[in-house]
């Protein structure tokens, strides 16, 4: 089975992590990019109006047969809008797909992608993998928000989320030897 792993990153942890698990499953990996530039005002516009950003490359190369994993950080509950523009892209002919994301966590899980997901792709992923930064620091103090949104995977954390995520997708689906 090919596998497919399409991420965006605005700060680089979820393409660090979707560059690792591709690498562990011998998957194509493709960056999503926007040409202009993101701020914490676009976020929120596009949040409130549910505007799909524009983004490359165009997904030509997947023609429905694979299994596509997205990786992506979530913003404000929701995944990030960026990814938008490859799921309306993809509706039509996705077949199996997963969503990983290395998300913040510091106000606890993000229980809303799940339902996001079959909104945006019409079915639901074979598995939906949330890591969670605040699971990577210190207990205590609690780590907030700004603790969680700052911080940057170290090569040791990406390795142990790839091996997280392997083992989750093996639980779930027939996948090459790595
Ligand atoms: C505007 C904004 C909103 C965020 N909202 C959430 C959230 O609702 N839940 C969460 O777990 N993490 C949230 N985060 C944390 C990011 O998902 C986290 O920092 C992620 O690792 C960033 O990924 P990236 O480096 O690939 O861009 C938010 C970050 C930003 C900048």
């Amino acid at each position: 089975m090919k596998i497919i792993v399409i991420s965006y990153s605005l700060t680089g942890n979820n393409d660090t992590l979707a560059a690792s698990i591709a690498l562990a499953l011998s998957a194509e990996h493709i960056r999503i990019t926007e040409p202009s530039s993101r701020t914490m005002w676009t976020i929120i516009l596009d949040l409130l109006f549910n505007r799909t950003p524009q983004v490359t490359p165009v997904l030509n190369m997947v023609k429905g047969n694979e299994l596509v994993i997205f990786v992506s950080p979530i913003w404000m509950g929701h995944i990030a809008s960026p990814l938008r523009s490859c799921f309306q892209q993809l509706k039509a002919r996705i077949g199996n797909y997963v969503f990983v994301s290395i998300s913040g966590g510091a106000d606890g899980a993000n229980p809303k992608l799940d339902d996001e997901l079959q909104m945006r792709l019409g079915k639901r992923p074979v598995a939906l993998v949330d890591l969670s930064i605040a699971t990577l620091l210190p207990a205590a103090p609690k780590p907030t928000r700004k603790d969680t949104s700052t911080y940057h995977l170290t090569a040791r954390d990406v390795r142990s989320l790839t091996d997280t995520v392997v083992k989750r997708l093996r639980e779930t689906l027939t996948l090459p030897a790595m």
